[in-house]
């Protein structure tokens, strides 16, 4: 029978090691030797791994591919992407080199603030709360002073704080929603530091403040955080041809292909069963560079499904667009990225891959994020369309499914050319598989 361990944390790694495999998995000798293979020779390299979180027992590896072709505002990019899907980064690059020929996408940051609350119950006359707010704001920015002076000197800093009424939604509930200007950082811990500081100054500025009486001067702050909801920190990106330029599959006609590709986003703006995995694909795209750059893709993710359901219903985040001849197709999402600080100075391949994007201020990051995730959504429409996914997807999944057998590399080879003229199942797979072997 597994009991609970104290003290987990004290032991070392190795010791960590042996006690989850002795008490969790079924051939410890095993699990201890996988999780080792896993180690990198290079021990700073490995220490610095196992210090980036807490009970670090091995690596957990995802592929880092490679996306060319992406024509960005006239700028030439190729893309890092570290993702587990099969058939993610070959989709991009496909996307990335079939505007490349039709002008590329062009891209605007529309906004950059980001957003933090102090949250508190203040029991009282609300009007009273305001005056004493107008008074207390100055001191607010100058007990901040010091926290904000570096990134004031580039430019950065706190650019609003307003007291917001909350109580028709929860009673004697107060925010101060304060918005920020973090540059190239994703500022986090400048926003989180400013609140703590605001929601300090505030408890204390209402004790100090004599109209309140003493319930009124009581106020109780709950929580001072960030938050990823950042519908002003917003980046549009967009792709356009003449609707006879994209026509790339003989058994399909242009103007039939851009007509069912704005069918099957307005189908993910009205139905949100279908808006959710349109989405989904997009996400595909987004998250593999955000991971590849080292940022927060969970801050992501949770900022713009949000946006997604800003309307009341959960709907497409691409457009798409059929006038006067041409088709247009872009995508309009929030997200606070950072390419100073945090993971981005850090993690050896998270600085590799933003070198090989061109070492990208914040501004620049969130348009080629934003590209990726619509040339995702253009290639998963395109192919959902006409082809279906399968016929793709399950080509790339093919050396998946002959890993799973073990098949060895000549084995491999032989199968990926039957394949190529064959269709693609676990089962079809695994028959030729078996048969490669019998025969
Ligand atoms: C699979 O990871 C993503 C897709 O399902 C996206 C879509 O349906 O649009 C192909």
């Amino acid at each position: 029978m597994i009991t609970p361990i104290e003290g987990f944390s004290k032991l070392t790694k190795e010791e960590k090691i042996n006690w989850i495999a002795a008490n969790y998995t079924t051939n410890p000798e095993n699990t201890k030797a996988f999780l080792k293979v896993y180690w990198n020779s290079d021990l700073q390299l490995q220490k610095l791994h196992d210090e980036f979180i807490e009970n670090t027992i091995s690596n957990y590896y995802l592929p880092l591919g490679i996306a060319p072709n992406f024509l960005i505002n006239n700028k030439l990019y190729a893309i890092p992407m570290a993702i587990e899907e099969s058939s993610v980064v070959a989709a991009a690059s496909k996307a990335a080199k079939f505007w490349l020929g039709r002008g590329g996408f062009k891209t605007t940051v529309l906004g950059t603030e980001k957003v933090g609350q102090v949250h508190f119950i203040y029991t009282g006359d609300a009007k009273k709360l305001e005056r004493f707010f107008i008074l207390i704001k100055p001191v607010l920015f100058s007990e901040t002073a010091e926290l904000t002076a570096s990134m004031k000197k580039r430019g950065g800093g706190i650019t609003k704080i307003e007291l917001r009424n909350k109580t028709n939604e929860l009673a004697n509930y107060y925010q101060l929603h304060c918005t920020f200007e973090t540059l190239d950082a994703m500022g986090a811990n400048f926003i989180n530091s400013c609140l703590e500081q605001f929601a300090k100054t505030l408890k204390k500025e209402a004790l100090l403040f004599s109209a309140f009486d003493a319930t009124e001067k009581n106020i109780e702050i709950v929580m001072s955080i960030l938050s990823n909801y950042v519908p002003n920190c917003l980046v549009r990106a967009e792709v356009s041809c003449k609707i006879e330029e994209l026509q790339e599959n003989p058994n399909i006609s242009s103007e039939k292909l851009a007509q069912k590709i704005v069918q099957a986003v307005t189908i993910a703006k009205v139905e949100p069963y279908r808006a959710v995995t349109h989405n989904k694909g997009i996400m595909n795209g987004i998250d593999a560079v955000i991971l590849a750059t080292g940022n927060d893709f969970r801050a992501i993710e949770a900022g713009i499904h949000a946006y997604a359901s800003r309307s009341g219903s959960y709907t497409s985040l691409t457009d798409a667009s059929i006038e006067n001849g041409i088709f247009k197709f872009w995508i309009e999402i929030p997200m606070a990225l950072g390419t100073v600080g945090g993971l981005t100075n850090l993690h050896p391949l998270v600085k590799i891959a933003l070198e090989i994007l061109q070492k990208p201020t914040a501004e620049e990051l969130m348009q080629i994020v934003a590209v990726a995730g619509l040339a995702q959504n253009f290639a998963a429409l395109r192919s959902l369309v006409t082809t279906g996914i399968q016929e793709g997807h399950m080509k790339m999944h093919l050396l998946n499914i002959l890993n799973q057998l073990g098949a060895t590399e000549t084995e491999k080879e032989q199968l990926t050319t039957y394949f190529k003229t064959h269709t693609v199942t676990h089962s079809a797979v695994a028959s030729a598989y078996n048969k490669l072997k019998n025969d």
